[in-house]
């Protein structure tokens, strides 16, 4: 088995264990650094936070993730900090991060506070003003079942406080933070050690890869694992997937033209975090960014990939939801092939790829290598949005989630498309709904004609599907929920048409 070279806190490491053990068991096992914690193991508490730092642009980036659920090959050449790190070279063997939780009494039993100090030290590295919902949206992925969140809130208020005029510039503000003892010096050697370098490590076996003939039995593939793992939790010995985190190919937003017509092609890999932080996708569907926090928890977004979500096939994937509403197109290619660009690739229209419960249009020894969705002449005409049917806010997967997408030209709804998840085997379009929408009127200016056309619309989809009833929801609750989330659609899209008035009076 091939040594896995990886930084851990500040010294370079030669791992013997296979590339698809999960990270926690490595590092509380072979590495035997147990302040990472295992609480649940299925990415719900945050007990297992580590920081990965990896190189990006020209920088080096630290983001915190649940290692319960992480393959330990997606390290490779990079560098991983648990809490033992962060104490290195401290003058009081507290960072802090760690202070703040001390003076502000955060902490009882202390088996969730590790993951709470690497999830507040990933969000201090990350380049934006520090401010307590920033803050605290760090920590949706983190559960506290003795201390009470009061006293974290007030000690994230004071890192907010002491850490607010931090820079922006990536490499300027991780050497802040070691100034300030919240990162360990190994931080600036292992950016010394990127510049200058290709970043991603390749996969391990793709030199064995691209001589197997084409009666080899196809690999297993993992991207983020988060939900790869929660489903097989104990990983076979010597279990060496094909991870699509470490191939650049599968992590790059691009546009592309293709026969004379522009796409925004994302690759598999990009992770749920890098999907909504993208300019390209945040220009293609502007307001985007507003959904990101319904997806899951940070911890979990930093993790998931796009392509994980389409694949997993559950009906109610969110970022699933979301693409069949914006026209997305998958890029199939054979798995040895994924990292060649000129390779032989299909396109499969999204909506296409779903054949039945859990059953897709993927070959054995097929990947899916990127989504396209078609780039549009003027994107800021482009109306979306999203809803979610989900008993809480955080970290919960939907009964019911729907999304729109059209544009309006000449005051009428145009490439109008709706999808629908959680109402049948496989996540689907209304076409009922679209119909009802396709070059209707849209008056904003309506809001009577307006309130009539989204009520049309919400019947049209919730008439037209048969749920079943499971323990998110009864059939009968999943049809009104799809009811009631195409007019919020509505409310959300024309809310200064004075819509939500007319609705529910
Ligand atoms: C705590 C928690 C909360 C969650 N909340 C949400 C939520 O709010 N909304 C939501 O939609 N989902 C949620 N999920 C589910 C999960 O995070 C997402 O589906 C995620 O996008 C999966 O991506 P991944 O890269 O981690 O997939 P993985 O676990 O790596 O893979 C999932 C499946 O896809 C296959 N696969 C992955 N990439 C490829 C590829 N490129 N080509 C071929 N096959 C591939 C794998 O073999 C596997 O069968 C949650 C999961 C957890 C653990
Ligand atoms: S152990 Fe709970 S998120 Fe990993
Ligand atoms: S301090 Fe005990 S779980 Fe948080």
């Amino acid at each position: 088995m091939a040594l896995l070279n990886l930084k851990v806190n500040s010294t370079w490491q030669e791992l013997h264990s296979a590339e698809g053990t999960p990270a926690l068991d490595v590092i509380r096992g072979e590495l035997a650094l147990t302040s990472t914690k295992e609480g649940c193991r299925e990415g719900d508490c945050g007990a297992c936070a580590v920081l990965v730092g990896e190189h990006v642009g020209n920088s080096v980036r630290y983001r915190a993730v649940p290692s319960c659920l992480l393959p330990v090959g997606a390290l490779r050449g990079k560098h991983l900090l648990t809490l033992e790190g962060l104490v290195e070279e401290t003058e009081d063997g507290l960072t802090p991060v760690m202070r703040a939780f001390l003076d502000e009494n955060a902490s009882q039993c202390g088996f969730c506070t590790p993951g709470f100090i690497i999830a507040l030290t990933s969000w201090l590295a990350e380049s934006q003003v520090p401010d307590l919902a920033g803050a605290l949206r760090a920590i949706d992925g983190n559960l506290c079942r003795c201390t009470g969140y009061g006293a974290i809130r007030r000690a994230a208020a004071k890192l907010v406080a002491r850490f607010k005029d931090l820079p922006l510039e990536p490499t300027a503000r991780l050497k802040a933070l070691v100034e300030a003892q919240v990162l360990p010096p190994s931080v600036l050697k292992f950016l010394a050690e990127s510049i200058g370098q290709e970043s991603a490590p390749r996969r391990q076996n793709s030199e064995t890869i691209s001589l197997l003939g084409d009666d080899v039995t196809p690999q297993t593939v993992v991207g983020g694992g988060t939900d790869y793992y929660v489903r097989n939790p104990e990983s076979e010995e010597g279990f060496s997937p094909l991870l699509t985190q470490i191939l650049p190919e599968l992590r790059q937003i691009r546009y592309v033209d293709d026969r004379g017509d522009g796409w925004l092609e994302i690759g598999a890999a990009v992770t749920v975090r890098d999907f909504f932080a993208s300019p390209g996708v945040r220009r293609e569907v502007p307001g985007i960014e507003r959904f990101e926090t319904m997806f899951a928890s940070t911890l979990i977004r930093n993790l998931a990939t796009i392509g994980g979500n389409i694949v997993n096939a559950s009906p109610v994937a969110d970022i699933t939801s979301m693409l069949l509403a914006l026209g997305a197109q998958l890029v199939i290619v054979p798995e040895k092939e994924a990292e060649n660009d000129s390779a032989a690739r299909r396109l499969c229209p999204l909506e296409q790829f779903f054949l039945g419960y859990k059953t897709l249009d993927l070959a054995p020894g097929e990947i899916l290598k990127a989504i396209r969705i078609p780039a549009l002449d003027d994107p800021s005409s482009r109306r979306f949005s999203f809803e979610k049917a989900s008993k809480r806010k955080n970290l919960d997967i939907a009964a019911v989630n729907t999304a729109i997408s059209f544009h309006i030209e000449g005051g009428r709804c145009k490439g109008v498309r709706v999808s629908l998840g959680g109402v049948a085997p496989i996540p689907l379009l209304s076409t009922e709904a679209m119909r009802v929408l396709e070059g209707a009127f849209c008056d904003v200016l309506d809001r009577r004609e307006l309130a009539e056309l989204a009520r049309k619309a919400a019947l049209a989809a919730a008439s037209s599907v048969s749920p079943i009833s499971d323990v998110r929801g009864s059939a009968e609750y999943r049809r009104r929920a799809t009811h009631q989330l195409i007019l919020a659609h509505f409310v959300r899209l024309f809310e200064e048409s004075g819509i939500a008035e007319e609705l529910f009076p």
